[in-house]
Protein backbone atom coordinates (compact mmCIF):
# COMPACT_ATOMS: atom_id res chain seq x y z
CA UNK A 1 0.00 0.00 0.00
CA UNK A 2 1.70 3.62 -0.59
CA UNK A 3 1.25 5.85 2.33
CA UNK A 4 1.16 9.49 2.53
CA UNK A 5 4.87 8.90 4.24
CA UNK A 6 6.09 6.96 0.89
CA UNK A 7 5.14 9.34 -1.71
CA UNK A 8 6.86 12.43 0.69
CA UNK A 9 10.12 10.36 1.34
CA UNK A 10 10.14 9.12 -2.52
CA UNK A 11 13.07 11.20 -4.49
CA UNK A 12 11.74 13.55 -7.07
CA UNK A 13 12.27 15.59 -10.11
CA UNK A 14 9.35 18.34 -10.51
CA UNK A 15 9.55 19.51 -14.23
CA UNK A 16 5.70 21.15 -14.80
CA UNK A 17 5.46 23.94 -12.21
CA UNK A 18 4.63 27.56 -12.92
CA UNK A 19 6.66 29.88 -10.61
CA UNK A 20 3.35 32.60 -11.03
CA UNK A 21 1.28 29.14 -9.82
CA UNK A 22 2.97 28.84 -6.40
CA UNK A 23 1.81 32.40 -5.25
CA UNK A 24 0.18 31.68 -2.37
CA UNK A 25 -2.30 33.92 -0.98
CA UNK A 26 -0.30 34.47 1.97
CA UNK A 27 2.29 36.10 0.07
CA UNK A 28 0.09 37.63 -2.50
CA UNK A 29 -1.34 40.29 0.30
CA UNK A 30 1.97 40.58 1.60
CA UNK A 31 3.48 42.12 -1.59
CA UNK A 32 -0.17 43.89 -2.06
CA UNK A 33 0.82 45.36 0.76
CA UNK A 34 4.18 46.40 -0.11
CA UNK A 35 3.98 47.74 -3.71
CA UNK A 36 0.83 49.67 -3.26
CA UNK A 37 -1.52 47.42 -5.21
CA UNK A 38 -5.10 46.66 -4.39
CA UNK A 39 -5.98 43.44 -5.51
CA UNK A 40 -10.01 43.77 -4.22
CA UNK A 41 -9.53 41.53 -1.58
CA UNK A 42 -7.51 42.04 1.94
CA UNK A 43 -8.02 38.57 3.74
CA UNK A 44 -7.05 35.35 3.37
CA UNK A 45 -10.79 33.77 3.06
CA UNK A 46 -11.30 36.87 0.56
CA UNK A 47 -8.26 35.43 -1.59
CA UNK A 48 -9.55 32.26 -1.61
CA UNK A 49 -13.22 32.91 -2.19
CA UNK A 50 -11.49 34.16 -5.91
CA UNK A 51 -10.65 30.53 -6.38
CA UNK A 52 -13.47 29.59 -7.99
CA UNK A 53 -13.05 28.03 -12.07
CA UNK A 54 -13.95 24.82 -13.65
CA UNK A 55 -11.80 24.88 -16.91
CA UNK A 56 -8.71 26.68 -18.38
CA UNK A 57 -10.25 29.58 -19.12
CA UNK A 58 -12.13 30.28 -16.37
CA UNK A 59 -8.75 29.53 -14.16
CA UNK A 60 -6.37 31.77 -16.41
CA UNK A 61 -8.99 34.78 -15.57
CA UNK A 62 -8.17 34.67 -12.02
CA UNK A 63 -4.56 33.59 -12.25
CA UNK A 64 -2.95 36.27 -14.70
CA UNK A 65 -4.55 39.68 -12.80
CA UNK A 66 -2.98 38.40 -9.35
CA UNK A 67 0.20 38.90 -10.63
CA UNK A 68 -0.10 42.48 -10.58
CA UNK A 69 1.36 42.05 -6.57
CA UNK A 70 5.17 40.81 -8.79
CA UNK A 71 6.68 44.22 -9.37
CA UNK A 72 10.64 44.53 -8.13
CA UNK A 73 13.22 41.85 -8.50
CA UNK A 74 12.82 41.29 -4.76
CA UNK A 75 9.33 40.16 -5.19
CA UNK A 76 10.37 37.32 -7.69
CA UNK A 77 13.10 36.17 -5.64
CA UNK A 78 10.70 36.02 -2.48
CA UNK A 79 7.80 34.23 -4.73
CA UNK A 80 10.64 31.26 -6.07
CA UNK A 81 13.12 30.92 -2.93
CA UNK A 82 9.37 30.13 -0.66
CA UNK A 83 8.17 27.52 -3.87
CA UNK A 84 11.68 26.09 -3.54
CA UNK A 85 12.04 25.99 0.15
CA UNK A 86 8.45 23.73 0.23
CA UNK A 87 10.14 22.01 -3.49
CA UNK A 88 12.99 20.84 0.02
CA UNK A 89 10.54 19.80 1.96
CA UNK A 90 8.61 17.46 -0.56
CA UNK A 91 11.84 15.81 -1.33
CA UNK A 92 12.19 17.25 -4.81
CA UNK A 93 16.17 16.59 -5.60
CA UNK A 94 15.61 18.72 -9.29
CA UNK A 95 13.26 21.27 -10.53
CA UNK A 96 12.87 22.80 -13.70
CA UNK A 97 10.60 26.04 -13.10
CA UNK A 98 8.67 27.55 -15.86
CA UNK A 99 8.17 31.37 -16.20
CA UNK A 100 5.70 34.02 -17.81
CA UNK A 101 8.02 36.66 -18.39
CA UNK A 102 5.46 38.26 -21.17
CA UNK A 103 3.02 38.32 -18.35
CA UNK A 104 4.81 40.48 -16.52
CA UNK A 105 6.45 42.61 -19.58
CA UNK A 106 2.52 43.43 -20.80
CA UNK A 107 2.27 45.08 -17.53
CA UNK A 108 5.65 47.21 -17.88
CA UNK A 109 7.87 44.96 -15.81
CA UNK A 110 11.44 44.81 -17.55
CA UNK A 111 12.31 41.41 -18.86
CA UNK A 112 16.11 41.63 -16.68
CA UNK A 113 13.60 42.16 -13.30
CA UNK A 114 12.06 38.95 -13.48
CA UNK A 115 14.63 36.74 -14.67
CA UNK A 116 17.15 37.95 -12.24
CA UNK A 117 14.83 37.74 -9.26
CA UNK A 118 14.10 33.92 -10.49
CA UNK A 119 17.36 32.95 -11.04
CA UNK A 120 19.12 34.39 -7.73
CA UNK A 121 16.43 32.09 -6.14
CA UNK A 122 18.09 28.96 -8.61
CA UNK A 123 21.42 29.59 -7.06
CA UNK A 124 20.59 30.09 -3.47
CA UNK A 125 18.40 27.01 -4.04
CA UNK A 126 21.68 25.18 -3.86
CA UNK A 127 21.72 25.57 -0.30
CA UNK A 128 18.14 23.55 0.21
CA UNK A 129 20.43 20.72 -1.67
CA UNK A 130 17.80 21.57 -4.51
CA UNK A 131 19.28 21.38 -8.06
CA UNK A 132 16.87 24.03 -9.85
CA UNK A 133 16.31 25.34 -13.22
CA UNK A 134 14.06 28.04 -15.48
CA UNK A 135 12.42 27.34 -18.78
CA UNK A 136 11.00 30.03 -20.52
CA UNK A 137 7.59 29.81 -21.18
CA UNK A 138 5.44 31.56 -24.10
CA UNK A 139 1.93 32.93 -24.04
CA UNK A 140 0.50 31.21 -26.89
CA UNK A 141 -2.83 33.20 -26.87
CA UNK A 142 -0.51 36.49 -27.42
CA UNK A 143 1.01 37.37 -31.17
CA UNK A 144 3.82 35.30 -32.29
CA UNK A 145 5.48 38.82 -32.96
CA UNK A 146 5.49 38.97 -29.49
CA UNK A 147 7.06 35.63 -29.02
CA UNK A 148 10.00 36.61 -31.59
CA UNK A 149 10.27 39.83 -29.10
CA UNK A 150 10.29 38.19 -25.90
CA UNK A 151 12.96 35.43 -27.00
CA UNK A 152 15.14 38.13 -28.81
CA UNK A 153 15.19 39.90 -25.55
CA UNK A 154 15.58 36.43 -23.39
CA UNK A 155 18.83 35.55 -25.69
CA UNK A 156 21.39 37.99 -23.95
CA UNK A 157 20.65 36.26 -20.67
CA UNK A 158 21.14 32.54 -22.24
CA UNK A 159 22.94 31.16 -19.38
CA UNK A 160 20.10 31.52 -17.07
CA UNK A 161 17.58 29.56 -18.61
CA UNK A 162 17.35 26.05 -20.06
CA UNK A 163 14.46 25.69 -22.69
CA UNK A 164 11.14 27.08 -24.18
CA UNK A 165 7.56 25.86 -23.16
CA UNK A 166 4.42 27.08 -24.38
CA UNK A 167 1.44 27.93 -22.35
CA UNK A 168 -1.92 30.25 -21.46
CA UNK A 169 -5.41 29.29 -23.70
CA UNK A 170 -4.57 26.65 -25.92
CA UNK A 171 -7.93 26.86 -28.02
CA UNK A 172 -7.24 28.49 -31.23
CA UNK A 173 -3.31 28.77 -30.30
CA UNK A 174 -1.82 25.58 -31.96
CA UNK A 175 2.11 24.68 -31.18
CA UNK A 176 2.64 25.64 -34.85
CA UNK A 177 1.93 29.65 -34.56
CA UNK A 178 5.22 29.41 -32.74
CA UNK A 179 7.13 26.93 -35.43
CA UNK A 180 9.76 29.89 -35.70
CA UNK A 181 10.78 29.93 -32.33
CA UNK A 182 10.85 26.69 -31.73
CA UNK A 183 13.49 26.47 -34.10
CA UNK A 184 15.58 29.27 -33.08
CA UNK A 185 15.77 27.90 -29.62
CA UNK A 186 16.64 24.58 -30.88
CA UNK A 187 19.24 26.06 -33.03
CA UNK A 188 20.63 27.91 -29.89
CA UNK A 189 20.87 24.88 -28.18
CA UNK A 190 18.01 25.15 -25.68
CA UNK A 191 15.43 22.62 -24.90
CA UNK A 192 11.90 22.32 -26.00
CA UNK A 193 8.71 21.30 -24.78
CA UNK A 194 4.74 22.46 -24.88
CA UNK A 195 1.81 22.95 -23.33
CA UNK A 196 -0.42 20.01 -24.76
CA UNK A 197 -3.81 20.58 -22.55
CA UNK A 198 -6.13 17.93 -21.20
CA UNK A 199 -9.48 17.64 -23.56
CA UNK A 200 -8.91 20.70 -25.79
CA UNK A 201 -10.61 20.86 -29.20
CA UNK A 202 -7.97 19.88 -31.11
CA UNK A 203 -5.90 18.00 -28.46
CA UNK A 204 -4.97 15.22 -31.41
CA UNK A 205 -3.46 17.66 -33.93
CA UNK A 206 -1.74 19.71 -31.10
CA UNK A 207 0.03 16.62 -30.08
CA UNK A 208 1.16 15.63 -33.14
CA UNK A 209 2.21 19.18 -34.36
CA UNK A 210 4.62 19.29 -31.22
CA UNK A 211 6.07 16.07 -31.57
CA UNK A 212 5.98 15.11 -35.41
CA UNK A 213 6.74 18.81 -36.55
CA UNK A 214 8.21 20.80 -33.69
CA UNK A 215 10.53 18.45 -32.32
CA UNK A 216 9.74 18.63 -28.44
CA UNK A 217 11.37 16.40 -25.97
CA UNK A 218 8.03 16.81 -23.74
CA UNK A 219 4.44 17.50 -23.35
CA UNK A 220 3.01 18.99 -20.74
CA UNK A 221 -0.02 17.37 -19.71
CA UNK A 222 -0.50 15.70 -23.21
CA UNK A 223 -2.44 12.51 -21.83
CA UNK A 224 -5.03 12.92 -24.73
CA UNK A 225 -2.23 10.82 -26.64
CA UNK A 226 -3.97 7.93 -25.43
CA UNK A 227 -6.57 8.41 -28.36
CA UNK A 228 -3.84 8.30 -30.68
CA UNK A 229 -2.11 4.41 -30.87
CA UNK A 230 0.62 5.58 -33.32
CA UNK A 231 1.55 8.88 -31.03
CA UNK A 232 1.35 6.79 -28.47
CA UNK A 233 3.99 4.79 -30.08
CA UNK A 234 5.88 7.72 -31.15
CA UNK A 235 6.14 8.72 -27.50
CA UNK A 236 7.11 5.07 -26.60
CA UNK A 237 10.19 5.03 -28.98
CA UNK A 238 11.44 8.38 -28.61
CA UNK A 239 11.19 8.41 -24.45
CA UNK A 240 8.96 11.80 -24.74
CA UNK A 241 8.18 12.49 -21.06
CA UNK A 242 4.39 13.57 -20.65
CA UNK A 243 4.26 15.87 -17.40
CA UNK A 244 0.54 15.47 -16.02
CA UNK A 245 -0.31 16.91 -12.68
CA UNK A 246 -3.22 15.26 -11.34
CA UNK A 247 -4.61 17.76 -8.95
CA UNK A 248 -4.59 20.76 -11.74
CA UNK A 249 -6.97 17.81 -13.72
CA UNK A 250 -9.39 17.54 -11.26
CA UNK A 251 -10.06 21.13 -11.46
CA UNK A 252 -10.69 21.13 -15.23
CA UNK A 253 -12.24 17.63 -15.91
CA UNK A 254 -14.40 15.63 -13.42
CA UNK A 255 -11.06 13.62 -12.70
CA UNK A 256 -7.73 13.47 -12.16
CA UNK A 257 -6.91 11.15 -15.80
CA UNK A 258 -5.29 7.83 -13.44
CA UNK A 259 -6.81 5.86 -16.19
CA UNK A 260 -4.83 7.27 -18.68
CA UNK A 261 -1.73 8.19 -16.89
CA UNK A 262 -2.17 4.09 -15.86
CA UNK A 263 -2.62 3.13 -19.56
CA UNK A 264 0.62 5.24 -20.51
CA UNK A 265 2.45 3.60 -17.89
CA UNK A 266 1.71 0.28 -19.15
CA UNK A 267 2.55 1.10 -22.62
CA UNK A 268 6.14 2.15 -21.53
CA UNK A 269 5.52 5.62 -21.94
CA UNK A 270 7.74 8.01 -19.88
CA UNK A 271 4.42 9.95 -18.24
CA UNK A 272 4.85 11.72 -14.47
CA UNK A 273 3.68 13.30 -12.06
CA UNK A 274 3.91 17.31 -11.55
CA UNK A 275 1.89 20.08 -9.38
CA UNK A 276 1.51 22.41 -12.11
CA UNK A 277 -0.14 25.61 -10.04
CA UNK A 278 -0.15 24.29 -6.42
CA UNK A 279 -1.26 27.40 -5.04
CA UNK A 280 -4.24 27.42 -7.11
CA UNK A 281 -5.24 23.78 -6.95
CA UNK A 282 -5.00 22.71 -3.78
CA UNK A 283 -1.33 20.79 -2.82
CA UNK A 284 2.36 20.55 -4.06
CA UNK A 285 4.11 17.30 -6.06
CA UNK A 286 3.75 15.17 -2.84
CA UNK A 287 -0.20 15.39 -2.82
CA UNK A 288 -0.29 15.26 -6.58
CA UNK A 289 1.63 11.67 -5.93
CA UNK A 290 -0.68 10.72 -2.88
CA UNK A 291 -4.23 11.40 -4.48
CA UNK A 292 -3.50 9.93 -7.45
CA UNK A 293 -2.15 6.92 -5.92
CA UNK A 294 -5.00 7.06 -3.37
CA UNK A 295 -7.41 7.45 -5.38
CA UNK A 296 -6.35 5.29 -8.46
CA UNK A 297 -4.75 2.23 -5.99
CA UNK A 298 -1.25 2.51 -7.90
CA UNK A 299 1.39 -0.34 -6.51
CA UNK A 300 4.50 0.77 -5.04
CA UNK A 301 6.25 0.09 -7.65
CA UNK A 302 4.11 1.99 -9.93
CA UNK A 303 4.58 4.91 -8.10
CA UNK A 304 8.51 4.50 -8.12
CA UNK A 305 8.16 4.45 -12.00
CA UNK A 306 6.72 7.35 -11.96
CA UNK A 307 9.23 9.32 -10.26
CA UNK A 308 12.03 7.75 -12.23
CA UNK A 309 10.41 8.83 -15.11
CA UNK A 310 10.53 12.60 -13.88
CA UNK A 311 14.33 12.52 -13.31
CA UNK A 312 15.21 10.40 -16.89
CA UNK A 313 12.76 12.90 -18.90
CA UNK A 314 14.49 15.82 -16.91
CA UNK A 315 16.93 18.20 -18.24
CA UNK A 316 20.00 17.35 -15.84
CA UNK A 317 23.15 15.80 -17.46
CA UNK A 318 23.44 11.83 -17.47
CA UNK A 319 25.70 11.84 -14.23
CA UNK A 320 23.05 12.95 -12.37
CA UNK A 321 20.42 11.40 -13.37
CA UNK A 322 22.61 8.21 -12.50
CA UNK A 323 22.20 9.02 -9.18
CA UNK A 324 17.85 8.32 -9.41
CA UNK A 325 17.92 5.99 -11.60
N1 LIG B 1 -2.07 25.23 -18.96
C1 LIG B 1 -1.96 26.37 -19.65
N2 LIG B 1 -1.47 27.46 -19.11
C2 LIG B 1 -1.11 27.44 -17.83
C3 LIG B 1 -1.21 26.29 -17.08
C4 LIG B 1 -1.70 25.13 -17.68
O1 LIG B 1 -1.77 24.04 -17.08
N3 LIG B 1 -0.78 26.60 -15.84
C5 LIG B 1 -0.41 27.89 -15.87
N4 LIG B 1 -0.60 28.41 -17.07
ZN1 LIG C 1 0.98 23.96 -16.81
Amino acid sequence: EVTKEFTANLPKAELHLHIEGTLEPELKLKLAQRNHIDIGQSTIEEVQKTYDYDDLASFLAVYYPAMNVLQKEEDFYELAFAYLKRAAANNVRHVEIFFDPQAHTSRGIAFETVINGLYRAVVDARALNVDAALIMCFLRDFSKESARKTLLEALPYKDKFIGIGLDSDEHNNPPLKFARQYEDAAAEGLHLTAHCDIDQKDSIEHIRQALEIMGVERLDHGTNIVEDPDLVQFAAKNQIGLTSCPLSNGFVSPEMKGKEILELLAQDVKVSLHSDDPAYFGGYIGDNYYQLADQFALTKEQVVQLAKNSFETSWISQEKKDIYL
